[in-house]
């Protein structure tokens, strides 16, 4: 019995070894990224940890110091002057790594302006860029999208991570996901399924809605179909919502467990 145990404890912690191990050396990786308040930040050390690559933060020659509302002003101000904020110089020399990823708050629908400070300097010609960042509701897809559009030299990934700032403590597992399925780190996931076809939403799924995304700070307006699937933690269900006339996205989870309570996990608008 115990050799038994042995062998099994054994085998796991060799499989764990394989499921988690980087493809590329550090050398040739860098993590960049902004962090204002310490959400993205903690997503660049996780993706430094998990591939052994090499890290820098963007620093600001005058950060934004200011309260949430004060740092909202003082970006509204920036984005419409077109001023961007100046940048310290980065200590990395980019032309040495391969791979960049590239990580911000989402700010006002899109990538946080010290990034617009980046773009202006460098242009990551021949560089492949995977981006990564974190946001209080959503929005990924459009960032993504206006950084591809800034980068016309790079090679910028399809496919970036992404969580709320209030489930940054969920990262180590759903960035694994992440790396492993787009091939950034070796190993195995379980596969999950799709999404059951869209269906009007029952009561049930509207309070679920409601439980999930009633005391978000913005309204994200009245759900109208819903899908599921069943994961290995979980279900997690897909919203498509009625807001002020257009049609957006809305993911929640319930995991097992935790008191089942369901959480909104991001918006496509
Ligand atoms: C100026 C400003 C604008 C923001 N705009 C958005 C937004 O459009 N969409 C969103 O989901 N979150 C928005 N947020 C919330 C941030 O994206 C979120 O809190 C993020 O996790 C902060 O990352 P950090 O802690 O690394 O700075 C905004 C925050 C600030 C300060």
């Amino acid at each position: 019995m115990k050799i038994y145990f042995m062998t099994a404890l054994v085998a796991a912690l060799a499989w764990v070894g394989t499921a988690c191990s980087p493809k590329e050396t550090s050398t040739n990786q860098l993590v960049l990224y902004y962090s204002q308040t310490g959400s993205t930040k903690v997503v660049a050390q996780e993706i430094q940890k998990a591939l052994g690559a090499d890290i820098e933060a963007i620093e600001l020659q005058k950060p934004y110091t200011g309260t949430y509302a004060e740092t909202l002003e003082r970006v509204k101000q920036e984005r419409e002057s077109r001023n961007l904020p100046q940048l310290k110089p980065l200590k990395a020399d980019l032309s040495k790594y391969e791979v960049i990823y590239l990580g911000y708050p989402i700010w006002f629908g899109t990538y946080a302006l010290p990034i617009a400070s980046l773009l202006k300097e460098h242009d990551f010609e021949g560089r492949k860029i995977v981006t990564f960042c974190t946001f209080g509701s959503g929005d990924m897809e459009s960032a993504l999208e206006d950084l591809k559009k800034a980068l016309p030299k790079a090679e910028v990934a399809e496919h970036g991570f992404g969580i709320r700032d209030v489930r940054v403590a969920e990262t180590a597992k759903e960035l694994n996901r992440f790396l492993i399925d787009y091939g950034y780190l070796e190993g195995q996931v379980v596969a999950l399924p799709g999404y059951s076809e869209l269906q009007p939403v029952t009561e049930e799924e509207k309070q679920i809605f409601e439980t999930a995304c009633g005391d978000y700070q913005y309204p994200l307006g009245k759900p109208v179909l819903v899908g599921k699937r069943g994961t290995p933690d979980g279900v997690d269900y897909i919203y498509e919502v009625e807001n002020y006339g257009k049609t957006n996205t809305v993911f929640i989870t319930i995991a097992h467990g935790d008191g089942e309570k369901p959480v909104f996990t991001r918006v496509i608008r």
